[in-house]
């Protein structure tokens, strides 16, 4: 109850299941900061349309993401959980800040590169403006405090870096947000099993790179015991070793247990010790979150109905911001 004053918003687009990476890089944090500042947690779904998306599964997968962040604890009397669609602020101060990001600084946006390599069919205005919109996200709430993953270092350093401008040249108007970002042997970037060079991503297209919170617990063994290694079969962290390291930080973060200790138990085990109890561990991990998924998923209604209701609640936040932007900048004042 230190920090009640101070608020924390984060968000995780609903582009699929999730996977371990987004659980242990942001929802972990998520988990324990619910408790301790006035949350927003959003699914980000005008992110995901910057990708095309299938509608009908799109509204699936939207739900699905909503039902989980409930099934792994998140809660909706303690913090706001909202679809950013239902929240109409977020796209008009999005578009005022358009007006002072220069083209420049979003070219430089590795995110950028990596998904306009990856969809060439379809390099659209809003991948380009993205980080822009996820300024308008954090901005719009006076958020102090954003819990992501490695990843989203850029993204956050934009915020900032919109937020002082903003306020240099209108007058003070936004609270300049500090991410929070897990180190990498604790979780902030967890890679993927076949290529440990490269981040577990929920859209990769090879399932056996990650493990999704919904996978069964026999494919979650399976997927751990085919993941890429080294040949020196010594469990080590270590920068020449990712695969092992990967292992080590997943195994770490779902049993608390330090790494340094983990390396002493494993000492002259192989690799395929090791890789069965991260399998045997996350699948057992996993197991309540399943269960309480499937108990909640199928009330549609339910789920929709809290998503109104928070919607509510983070339009009256939100509202405010927007109308001292607007007004800074010299709009008429509405009727
Ligand atoms: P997204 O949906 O890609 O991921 C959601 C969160 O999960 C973290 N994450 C990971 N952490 C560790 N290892 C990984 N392999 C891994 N993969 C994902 C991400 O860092 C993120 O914290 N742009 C954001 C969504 C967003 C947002 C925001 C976040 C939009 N507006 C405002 C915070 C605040 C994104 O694409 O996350």
């Amino acid at each position: 109850m230190i920090h009640k004053q101070k608020t924390l918003f984060s968000g995780i687009q609903p582009s699929g299941i999730l996977t371990i990476g987004n659980y242990i890089g942001a929802i972990r944090q998520w988990l324990e900061m619910q408790n301790e500042y006035n949350c927003l947690f959003s699914l980000v779904d005008m992110h995901v349309i910057t990708v095309r998306q299938d509608p009908k599964l799109f509204r699936q997968q939207t739900l699905d993401v909503f039902a989980l962040y409930l099934a792994c604890g998140l809660d909706p009397n303690k913090s706001i959980i909202f679809a950013q669609s239902h929240v109409s602020a977020h796209s008009e101060l999005a578009w005022i800040l358009n007006c002072i990001t220069n083209h420049g600084e979003l070219s430089r946006m590795t995110q950028f590169k990596d998904k306009s390599q990856r969809h060439s069919d379809n390099v659209n205005v809003g991948l380009f403006a993205y980080p822009v919109l996820m300024a308008a996200d954090i901005l719009l709430y006076q958020s102090d405090i954003v819990p992501v993953g490695d990843d989203q270092k850029q993204h956050l350093e934009l915020a900032r870096n919109l937020a002082q401008r903003f306020n240099h040249h209108f007058g003070e108007t936004f609270v300049v947000p500090e991410p929070m970002i897990p180190k990498q042997a604790e979780g902030g970037r967890i890679m993927s099993l076949q290529d440990p060079e490269k981040k577990m991503s929920k859209s990769d297209a090879n399932q056996g790179a990650y493990i999704n919170l919904l996978d069964e617990p026999n494919k979650i063994r399976k997927k751990f015991k085919r993941a890429v290694t080294d040949s020196d079969n010594e469990i080590r962290f270590a920068e020449d070793k990712p695969g092992i390291s990967n292992l080590l930080t997943i195994y770490s973060a779902f049993t608390n247990k330090a790494i340094s200790d983990i390396e002493k138990e494993y000492e002259g085990k192989g690799y395929g010790a090791l890789k069965t109890d991260v399998g045997d561990t996350v699948a057992d991990f996993l197991e309540p979150i399943q269960q309480k998924f499937a108990e909640i998923r199928p009330d549609e209604t339910q789920l929709l109905k809290m998503l109104h209701e928070a919607a509510t609640k983070a339009d009256k936040l939100a509202r405010p911001t927007l109308n001292k932007v607007m007004d800074a900048i010299g709009f008429l004042p509405r009727g």
